[in-house]
């Protein structure tokens, strides 16, 4: 028999004394109540790894909700959230949280259907998990607190890098999985093993089977990723990203546009609404909104996509160095920001990009100083012909003919005199 691994240290070391002390009281509850309590996935790999993850994913062999209930009164702050179909609860108390299952194993219908959960052990939990080095355990019950459980060669495989399935179904299961593994080979700069890789690449076309909306929270993951383009990359070369659409490209292009959008961004990482126009960025209008349609993307994203492309249309006449910065702004304006944004990064005149970041460094600001009330007590009856006044003033601020109230009440009876 192999020797116990005893984790505790680690997770002294790694996790915040908020998260070990509530794993400390959550293994005892949960041993009050005669029920197993497992610390589970993404968690367990990355205390291995040494890499920060304050996720916590606990599983229980017996009633989550039941444990989540006395938990709660036991540490007395925070609130639970229940989910009885799934068995499963969240606690969130003092800006930390903590997900709870029921151990279950899965059983599916048919490729791409989500499963038949039923309770079940620790063991059949794990195995039903997408990869070895997720498919690991840490024991909380007290008299085994800390105690690895690796049924599957997942401290192996963290050991030689590579990302494998448990069982030769697991993509035909779930083809989401394919993504995720996508994922956290480039992430992790793991490789997916061989037998692993071969059975990707024959069950890529099961992400046909996929919804959209799976489908896009897996792009979701992808984009908060620190370097999403590696994952894209690596799904061109594999044929995953034409399965997501033929004419998406993961290339050298990409990886270039992706870390100038980083760069403009920083300190922060990019929004999806940044990424997501880039990476669409060469598709055709219809392709587009089938794009949209499939992926059933929120009515704000979808639009930054439409005004991506439709900007896109523009740039030939944004690219003239003659333009003036009233034409510049009506070129630009009514377009969301991240389209705007996306559009300066993507395209590929400089004179382009030069009167975009004009355009959003300062004529999308330059406003007349005059309003509307102005020109009435100067004279003008309400109506269209304000609206109109309004418009010439903007035009003149913005083409630096006018540079203050007075020269633009001067420009305005200038107008009037013509007009009377
Ligand atoms: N899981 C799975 N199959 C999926 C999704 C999730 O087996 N299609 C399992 C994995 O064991 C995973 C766990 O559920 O570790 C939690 O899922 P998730 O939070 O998506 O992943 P993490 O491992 O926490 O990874 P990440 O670091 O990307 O958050």
């Amino acid at each position: 028999m192999s020797k116990t691994i005893n984790l505790a240290s680690k997770i002294e070391k790694q996790l915040p004394a908020e998260l070990v002390n509530f794993m400390q009281a959550a293994g005892e509850v949960a041993a009050a109540q005669g029920q197993k309590l497992y610390l589970v996935g993404g968690v367990v790999r990355d205390l291995l790894l040494g890499r920060t993850n304050l996720d916590l994913d606990l599983v229980v062999e017996g009633n989550a909700i039941a444990l989540a209930r006395q938990l709660i009164t036991k540490i007395n702050r925070g609130k639970i959230t229940t989910h009885p179909r799934f068995n499963t609860a969240k606690l969130q108390w003092d800006g930390w949280s903590a997900d709870l299952a029921t151990a279950r194993s899965e059983t599916y219908a048919k490729p791409g259907a989500l499963p038949s959960v039923e309770p079940s052990s620790i063991d059949k939990d794990l195995f039903r998990r997408d990869f070895t080095i997720n498919a690991m355990a840490i024991r909380l019950t007290p008299g085994h607190y800390g105690e690895l459980i690796e049924l599957y060669g997942g401290r192996d495989d963290l050991e030689h890098r590579l990302i494998r399935i448990l069982h030769e179904k697991s993509f035909t299961d779930d083809a989401t999985r394919i993504w995720r593994g996508l994922r956290y080979e480039q992430r992790l700069s793991f490789q997916l093993e061989p037998d692993t890789l071969k059975l990707l690449k024959r069950d890529t076309p099961r992400l046909d089977t996929i919804s959209g909306d799976r489908t896009r929270y897996e792009l979701e993951c992808i984009l908060q990723e620190e370097l999403p383009e590696k994952v894209f990359l690596r799904a061109e070369e594999l044929g995953v990203l034409a399965r997501l659409h033929l004419s998406l490209r993961g290339n050298g292009w990409l990886a270039e546009k992706f870390k100038q959008a980083r760069q403009l961004s920083s300190p922060n990482p990019p929004p999806a609404e940044l990424y997501l126009p880039i990476l669409a960025y060469h598709l055709t209008i219809e392709e587009n909104e089938r794009l949209i349609s499939y992926l059933r993307l929120p009515k704000a994203l979808a639009q930054i996509l439409r005004d991506s492309i439709s900007l896109k249309a523009s740039l030939g006449s944004l690219a003239d160095p003659e333009l003036t910065p009233s034409r510049i702004y009506y070129l630009i304006h009514g377009y969301s920001p991240p389209a705007i944004t996306a559009n300066s990064i993507a395209g590929d005149s400089p004179v382009a990009r030069r009167h975009i970041q004009l355009f959003l460094d300062k004529l999308r600001y330059v406003k007349p100083t005059l309003t509307g009330n102005d020109l009435k007590r100067m004279g003008i009856a309400p109506g269209p012909r304000i609206k109109e006044i309004l418009r010439q003033l903007h035009e003149a601020r913005l083409d630096g003919k006018v540079t203050s109230k007075k020269e633009e009440m001067g420009l305005v009876e200038g107008w009037l005199g013509k007009s009377n």
